[in-house]
C-alpha cells in the first residue's frame, strides 16, 4: 500500500500483454444520472491498476468485465485521461470506491488487436527494409475500417510483392518483441527516432522487434512472431504527399472451417471478434422466429435449419468465439435451440397429414431490431427543446450560402483579415454581383441577417439556428463537417444581462443543476463587445479540484482530470454589432441584441459521464461506439 493517495492508474498491460485476469481497487465511480429501464447505469470507473488497454496509438480499446462484491460492470470503452484510465460502460448492481474487484479481459478481442498491432510494426519494418529512408508517421491497427501504415515517403504500388516477401521473411525468422521503460533523454541518447514529441517527466516504453531499430510504443504486442496469423500486404495508395500501405490479417481459426472462403478479420463488421451470451440468445430467438414464419415445404425447412450448412450449424460455429467461462451456458442455449427447431419441424410434419395449414401460436415473435437516433441528432433535439421553452424558434438556413450572409453582412468586407479565422471551402459557382461567392457555411452566424430579413427587419427576434458547418481542419477535436447552434435575440432594451441569463439557463438545462456559465472578453467582427463562453465543470463544480478520501479516510484534494481549470470553453457570444443590425435593415438606435454560437459535438462530449476523447468517432460509422448512446 502506498502512503500517498493518487489516481494515476498503474498500467499492467505494459508489463504483460498476456495478463487476462487480475484484481484491482476502485478509486472512483462516476455515475451518469440516467438509469436505464432495466435498472442498469451508464457509468465510468477509475481503478488503481488496470489490464484494459485505453484506445490510442492506433489500437482500439479493450473490453471485458469488472466484478465486485455487490455488482458487475461491463467495460465498453476505455480511454486515457490525464494519467488515469477511464473505463466506460454499464453498471449492474453497486460498486463503490475502495471495493476490490476482479478484472476479466475479453481476450479474443485483445489478442486480435495484438496481432494487428504487431503485424503493423512488421509491415512497417518490411517497408523500411525495402524502401531506403522510408519514414512512417501513423498506424491504424483496428480503429478505422482498414489496417494501414502511413509513410511520408513515396512507396510505389509496384513494391507490394517485394514488401510482402520481406514481411514473410521477418516472420519466418521468429523474432521476439521486447520492451523496456526508459526516459525521453535516454531515448534521444540512444538515437531513437521520435515520431512526435514525447513527455520528458515520466518513463516511456521502448519497443524492439528482433534486432530492428527500437521505437517508443505503449501498445500490446505478441511475444514472438511464430504466433503471427497470416498477413497480406493488400494495397498501396497515395494520399497527397503520403503513401498508405494497407494490410490484412486473417484469423486462421475463423478461416479454417469456412473452407477456403476467406474471411478478412481486419474488417470487424464481417467477422465478429467475440460473441456475448446475450448476442447468442438473440440470434437463437431470431432463428426460432424465422422458422415459425417460414412457409417453405417441410423437407426444405429441415435442410435450411438443421442441415449440415443450415442455420443451426452456422450459429453453433460461433461457440468458438465465446469466452471460455461462458461456453457451458452457450452450449445450453444451442441445445435448447436445436430441440425447439426439431420439435417445430416435427409438429409441422405431423400436421401435414391433416392438410390443414398449421401455425405455432406459441412460437416467439420476431423481435424488431431497435435503433435510435444518432447521438448528434439527439443533442440537437435536446438543444432545440431547451431554447423552445424560453420562446426561441428553431430555424433552418442553407448550408451552401452566399459570401454575403456568411461574411460580408457580418461586418467582414472582402479581404478583411478576420475572414482568415474561418478555414473556408469555396464552391465553384458564378460570382454574384451583390452576394459574392458561394461557400460552405463556416458557422451558423449566416442565419443572423437571413432571420432579420425573414421577419421583414421587425423585432422581436428569438432565433435558434442549428446547422451543418464546414471548415478545412480535421483532428481529434475537429471534423471537416460539424454542427453548430446559434442563438440570436434582437429587441428593444436587450443587454448583456439577458445574454448571461440565457447562457446560465442553458448550462443548467443541458448539463444539470448547479452548472454555471462564464464570459471572457474576446473579439468577433459581428459582435461588440464579444466574449468567449465557458461552462463550469460538472465534476469539480468550477473549482478545478476534487476531494477524495484516501486509504485512511482523510480527505485529499487533487486536480480535476476533466477540465484542469474548473471550466470548459465552448464557444463565442456577444452583443450584435450595429453594422450587422443595419445589414438586416434594423435600426441600431432603436434595437439591440445578443448572439451566441458554438459546436454541437463539442458541447455534447462534455456531458456528465460521456467523456468522448475523439469527436471523429461520431462520424466513423463504428456501431460499437454509436450503439452506446
Ligand atoms: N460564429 C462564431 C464562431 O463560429 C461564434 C459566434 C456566434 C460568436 C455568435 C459570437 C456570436 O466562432
Amino acid at each position: 500500500m502506498t502512503e500517498k493517495h493518487t489516481t494515476q492508474t498503474n498500467l499492467l498491460y505494459l508489463e504483460d500483454a498476456y495478463l487476462q485476469q487480475t484484481t484491482a481497487n476502485i478509486v472512483e465511480v462516476i455515475l451518469d444520472n440516467k438509469v436505464r429501464p432495466d435498472g442498469s447505469h451508464s457509468a465510468s470507473l477509475i481503478l488503481d491498476q488496470t489490464l484494459f488497454y485505453p484506445q490510442g496509438g492506433g489500437q482500439p480499446a479493450d473490453q471485458g468485465t469488472v466484478e465486485g462484491p455487490n455488482g458487475t460492470f461491463e467495460v465498453t470503452h476505455v480511454s486515457y485521461n490525464g494519467g488515469s484510465v477511464l473505463h466506460k460502460g454499464t453498471l449492474r448492481g453497486n460498486l463503490k470506491a475502495g471495493d476490490t474487484v476482479t478484472l476479466n479481459l475479453d481476450w479474443n478481442r485483445r489478442y486480435q488487436h495484438m496481432q494487428w498491432h504487431t503485424l503493423g510494426h512488421i509491415v512497417d519494418q518490411a517497408v523500411k527494409n525495402t524502401v531506403k529512408d522510408a519514414t512512417s508517421i501513423d498506424g491504424n491497427h483496428g480503429i478505422g475500417k482498414k489496417l494501414s501504415i502511413t509513410f511520408t515517403t513515396k512507396i510505389s504500388a509496384d513494391q507490394k510483392q517485394q514488401i510482402q516477401q520481406e514481411v514473410e521473411k521477418i516472420i519466418a525468422q521468429n523474432v521476439s518483441t521486447t520492451t523496456e521503460m526508459v526516459t525521453k533523454d535516454e531515448m534521444i541518447k540512444r538515437g531513437v527516432k521520435l515520431p512526435f514529441d514525447l513527455p520528458s517527466n515520466k518513463p516511456l516504453r521502448l519497443l524492439q522487434i528482433g534486432k530492428f531499430p527500437p521505437m517508443p510504443d505503449g501498445g500490446t504486442h505478441l511475444r514472438q512472431t511464430n504466433e503471427a496469423w497470416p498477413v497480406q500486404v493488400s494495397d498501396i495508395q497515395q494520399d497527397g504527399e503520403n503513401s498508405l500501405v494497407y494490410y490484412t490479417v486473417e484469423n486462421p481459426e475463423s478461416t479454417k472451417k469456412s473452407k477456403g472462403n476467406k474471411v478478412s478479420v481486419a474488417d470487424g463488421q464481417k467477422a465478429p471478434l467475440f460473441i456475448s451470451l446475450t448476442a447468442l440468445r438473440r440470434q437463437s430467438t431470431d432463428i426460432r422466429a424465422e422458422l415459425s414464419l417460414d412457409q417453405s415445404p417441410v423437407e426444405e425447412l429441415t435442410t435450411k435449419y438443421l442441415g449440415k450448412k443450415g442455420k443451426f450449424n452456422e450459429l453453433a460455429k460461433e461457440i468458438r468465439n465465446v469466452s471460455p467461462e461462458d461456453r457451458k451456458e452457450a452450449g445450453q442455449i444451442l441445445n435448447e435451440l436445436k430441440t425447439a427447431l426439431e420439435q417445430h419441424i416435427q409438429k409441422l410434419k405431423d400436421s401435414q397429414n391433416t392438410t390443414v395449414p398449421w401455425t405455432d401460436l406459441t412460437a416467439p415473435g420476431q423481435p424488431p431490431k431497435l435503433g435510435h437516433m444518432h447521438p448528434v441528432s439527439q443533442a440537437m433535439e435536446e438543444v432545440t427543446r431547451i431554447f423552445e421553452r424560453i420562446g426561441f424558434t428553431r430555424v433552418r438556413y442553407p448550408e451552401v450560402d452566399w459570401d454575403h450572409y456568411v461574411f460580408e453582412a457580418l461586418n467582414m468586407p472582402p479581404d478583411h483579415p478576420a475572414r482568415d479565422e474561418w478555414e473556408t471551402f469555396f464552391i465553384e459557382a458564378p460570382i454574384d454581383q451583390k452576394f459574392g461567392k458561394v461557400v460552405l457555411t463556416t458557422h451558423t452566424s449566416n442565419g443572423q441577417v437571413r432571420e432579420m430579413e425573414r421577419l421583414n427587419s421587425t423585432p422581436p427576434i428569438r432565433m435558434i439556428n442549428i446547422a451543418r458547418c464546414y471548415r478545412r481542419q480535421q483532428d481529434a477535436t475537429h471534423t471537416q463537417m460539424f454542427h453548430q447552434f446559434e442563438g440570436l435575440v434582437v429587441d428593444k432594451g436587450i443587454t448583456i444581462q439577458h445574454l448571461k441569463g440565457t447562457l446560465d439557463y442553458f448550462a443548467q438545462e443541458f448539463y444539470g443543476p448547479g452548472t454555471k456559465s462564464r464570459i471572457r472578453p474576446f473579439h468577433f467582427q459581428f459582435t461588440e463587445p464579444s466574449f468567449e463562453v465557458d461552462f463550469s465543470c460538472h465534476i469539480c463544480h468550477g473549482t478545478g479540484e476534487v476531494e477524495q478520501k484516501d486509504g485512511k479516510g482523510e480527505v485529499q484534494k487533487t486536480k480535476c482530470k476533466f477540465c484542469k481549470s474548473g471550466w470548459h470553453e465552448v464557444g463565442g457570444a456577444g452583443m450584435v454589432h450595429p453594422n450587422v443590425l443595419k445589414a438586416g435593415g434594423i435600426d441600431p438606435e432603436e434595437y439591440t441584441g445578443f448572439a451566441f454560437g458554438w459546436g454541437v459535438e463539442r458541447t455534447y462530449t462534455l456531458k456528465p459521464g460521456l467523456n468522448i476523447d475523439d469527436i471523429r468517432l461520431f462520424y466513423s460509422g463504428e456501431m460499437r461506439f454509436l450503439e452506446q448512446f
